[in-house]
């Protein structure tokens, strides 16, 4: 297209989470492809406006330079403005001058020639221009006019009001309110390219990259971390009127240079020639190789032939981004590979708003990450392939274990989400958590951790509950690593949450069943109901039982073989409730558990987030620890079935052992005869798991060794300490507990640490 002899950028229309995007190819124009650096540009942009309604401005080269709503409202403004200005024809001869006073033609067509720039040709190449053009005109004619005689003024009345017509109708202008608002908090005059970058700061993303990346930095953010991630910058910063904090991320594609960008687009170009079979998308890691391969090569001989030299690292950094995003997952792969990251969330309509994730020291933060619908449906397609399930009107919901990643995905799309599809990506921890992991972060004392250890240890059956995300399912992990190596355990999972690979890695005896997911609609569904699976379980014999989340009609058949003594010797689990009480009402009322039969169960642990003095920050935390009594008949609340053994003190931020209420316990009762210890012995046995526990977290902290705390070395501590136990009572039939912690310490001071230290 050409106008007034300009080779225009040829702009197409595309539509994105339901706006239009109006896309400008600029890699044929010759001017720069940017509104606030070129006024060119700019000119193209308002022209292309005055055809045509956009929401968003599009300047696509190797770079994609994107002007978001608010921005293109500007603009639109500024053409409509000028519309304005060409149907009123503010520079007709009536408007300049009054021919009955003033005779001068000079004057005239002077003032014909200021007003056409002002408002025909200056406002569509800089409307700042224009509009400062406009003030310096309306100061000049009122000293002139001041100081002239009566029959100038008559004469140029109306061209002064002309004049501040037209003032009055730029500063309607958004662009202009902006400026004036810029220019005050200034207080000194910038040059109008600093105001239009200031105004039109385009968010900037590489074209053959769908994801947007949305850097707005504010006065007051506050930088709160900074981590890499894959090569990528991670920053996380703090919003002083946002409650949820900001994450940043800033992978290397965004920021490479042009030849680079050039080098890739080719690539991505020529090898997107070969597609590949539906066969090799189900396969990802297998087809990842074989396609960064494809990619090594090619981007070489692109560099050969275009001369561009590129080192080795270089052309495997390059093949690996043209991967991520043709084979991979696209910008979500490194969002993906921060584990600190435990949900991210991709909302409907897909394009809208940014992406949002949990992260595990800084809950909420909204990310600078704009998604797209391409890559969604892109998303999409790959899922289904991998997934080898439907997804349609009929299956609204597919929920898929992403291979390789140790992510559980649930996407939904329409009728249940009516703006189009959404996503969750749930990460879930590669190594479980111990519990003295959960004593360096505070989430329990080491008191409680050695409670909880005992009580595994002595096959109480026990269900960790609390609210969403407060913990229940890490702290199931953490239990099951205080389960006896030399005891089989059965791991009940409808999402597979659980690190059993990592466990059966370090030495335990697993077993995993994966039941149905309860939230998949889907019709085609060939898993296990839980009820089913567990039956099974009970009769794979005598074994550890831990069943992942206790959400519907298995949980009859669990009560019902625990109230016979059939379910094995321990069995944990979790529940969502928010307190004993609130774990009973729902076995009972919900599940429809005998409420008797709830008597099988003997400890009630609860996790809440806190807010401490009402900060926005919450912290997990262990709140309760409840034995559930066996004297009653109907409601266990009422006839003082639910006996508190610890509980959380937010003052002193810690979990309080209730003495007196220690007293009325008929747990200890019935582990004293079965194990034969007494009260006291019990109370040195989890002082002992307790003090080596905290003990651990100590030493981890004063060399600054994490893998200290981690399953391997935790659980292999605890192996230990039961061992020296076992040795003690083979040998002298009772057990000195200051004597084996000393030898514990020695030996973790002698064997562990050094080597944890040297690495
Ligand atoms: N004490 C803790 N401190 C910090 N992060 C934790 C703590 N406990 C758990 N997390 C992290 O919080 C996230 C949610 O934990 P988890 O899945 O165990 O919660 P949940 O209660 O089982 O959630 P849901 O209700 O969804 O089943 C996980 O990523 C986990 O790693
Ligand atoms: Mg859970």
């Amino acid at each position: 297209m050409k106008i007034g002899g300009f080779k225009v950028g040829e702009y197409a229309f595309k539509e994105e989470g339901k706006k239009k995007h109006l896309v400008f190819d600029c890699a044929s124009c010759v001017y720069h492809a940017s509104i606030s650096d070129d006024r060119v540009c700019m000119y193209h942009v308002l022209y292309a406006l005055n055809e045509i309604d956009a929401d968003v401005i599009v300047l696509s080269e190797v770079y994609e330079r994107i002007y978001d709503e608010k921005q293109t409202l500007i603009l639109k403004e500024i053409v409509k403005l000028i519309q304005k200005f060409s149907m009123e024809a503010p520079w007709s001869y009536n408007n300049l001058v009054n021919p009955q006073y003033l005779k001068d033609e000079g004057v005239v067509s002077a003032r014909h020639k200021m007003i056409v720039t002002i408002t025909h040709d200056l406002i569509a190449y800089d409307p700042l221009g224009a509009y400062f053009a406009c003030l310096r005109e309306i100061n000049r004619e009122k000293e002139t006019f001041s100081s002239s005689g009566p029959d100038y003024k008559a004469g140029s009345a109306i061209y002064l009001k002309t004049l501040l017509y037209i003032k009055s109708a730029f500063e309607e202008c958004e662009l202009i309110k902006q400026t004036k608002k810029f220019l005050t908090e200034l207080k000194e005059m910038p040059e109008f390219k600093e105001i239009y970058r200031a105004l039109f700061e385009a968010q900037i993303k590489p074209a053959f990259i769908g994801s947007r990346l949305v850097f707005r930095e504010e006065e007051g953010m506050e930088l709160l971390d900074e981590y890499l991630v894959k090569n990528s910058t991670v920053q996380i910063f703090s919003h002083p009127n946002q409650t949820q904090n900001l994450y940043f991320i800033n992978p290397p594609e965004y920021t490479l240079s042009p030849e680079k960008y050039f080098v890739l687009s080719k690539a991505k170009e020529i090898v997107s020639g070969y597609t590949p079979g539906k066969a090799s998308l189900s396969t990802v890691a297998k087809s990842r190789e074989y396609f960064e391969r494809l990619y090594r090569s090619t981007i070489m001989e692109i560099a050969q032939q275009h001369n561009i030299s590129l080192n080795k690292k270089e052309i495997v950094e390059l093949s690996e981004i043209v991967a991520r995003y043709s084979v991979g997952y696209g910008i979500l792969e490194i969002l993906l590979s921060d584990r600190k990251l435990t949900d991210i969330y991709l909302d409907s309509p897909i394009g809208q708003t940014p992406l949002y994730v949990m992260h595990s020291d800084f809950d909420q933060c909204l990310t600078n990450v704009l998604y797209t619908e391409r890559e969604a449906s892109a998303l999409i397609t790959k899922l289904r392939a991998m997934s080898a399930r439907p997804f349609d009107e009929v299956h609204p919901v597919l929920d898929f274990d992403l291979p390789e990643l140790e992510t559980r995905v649930a996407a939904i799309g329409p009728p249940l989400a009516p703006d189009g599809v959404a996503f969750a990506f749930r990460l879930h921890k590669i190594t479980p958590w111990t519990l003295p992991q959960f004593i360096d972060v505070k989430y329990l004392n080491p008191l409680a951790a050695g409670f909880i250890s005992f009580l595994i240890d002595n096959q109480a059956t026990m269900l960790v509950t609390g609210s969403r995300g407060s913990g229940k399912t890490s702290l199931l992990s953490a239990c099951i690593l205080e389960i006896p190596k030399n005891t089989r355990i059965i791991v009940q999972e409808d999402t597979l949450e659980i690190p059993v690979e990592y466990m059966k890695k370090v030495g335990f005896n697993i077993q995993r069943l994966k039941t149905r997911s309860p939230i998949s609609v889907s019709k085609t569904e060939v898993e296990v109901e839980p009820e089913e699976a567990l039956r099974t379980a009970l009769r794979l014999g005598n074994s550890a039982l831990v069943i992942g989340e206790v959400r519907s009609k298995e949980a009859r058949t669990l009560y019902e073989a625990m109230r016979i003594g059939a379910a094995g010797n321990v069995v944990i689990g979790t529940i969502h409730a928010d307190s004993a009480y609130a774990v009973w009402d729902r076995v009972v009322n919900d599940l429809e558990v005998p409420t008797t039969s709830f008597k099988a169960t003997d400890i009630v642990v609860t996790a809440r987030p806190i807010r401490f003095y009402g900060s926005l920050k919450s912290n997990r935390r262990v709140v309760e620890i409840t034995e559930i009594r066996k004297h009653w008949i109907e409601e266990p609340a009422r006839e003082g079935g639910l006996l508190d053994l610890m509980r959380y003190s937010a003052k002193e931020d810690n979990l309080e052992l209730l003495e007196d209420n220690l007293k009325e316990s008929e747990l200890f009762d019935k582990i004293s005869r079965i194990s034969g210890q007494t009260l006291e012995e019990m109370w040195k046995d989890i002082r002992m798991r307790a003090e080596s526990k905290r003990y651990l977290v100590e030493m981890k902290n004063k060399h600054d060794i994490p893998e200290l705390l981690e399953a391997d070395t935790a659980s292999m501590a605890n192996d230990k300490l039961m061992l020296l136990r076992e040795k003690q009572i083979r040998e002298f039939g009772k057990v000195n507990y200051d004597e084996i912690l000393e030898q514990w310490k020695k030996w973790l001071n002698d064997k562990i640490i050094p080597r944890l230290i040297k690495k």
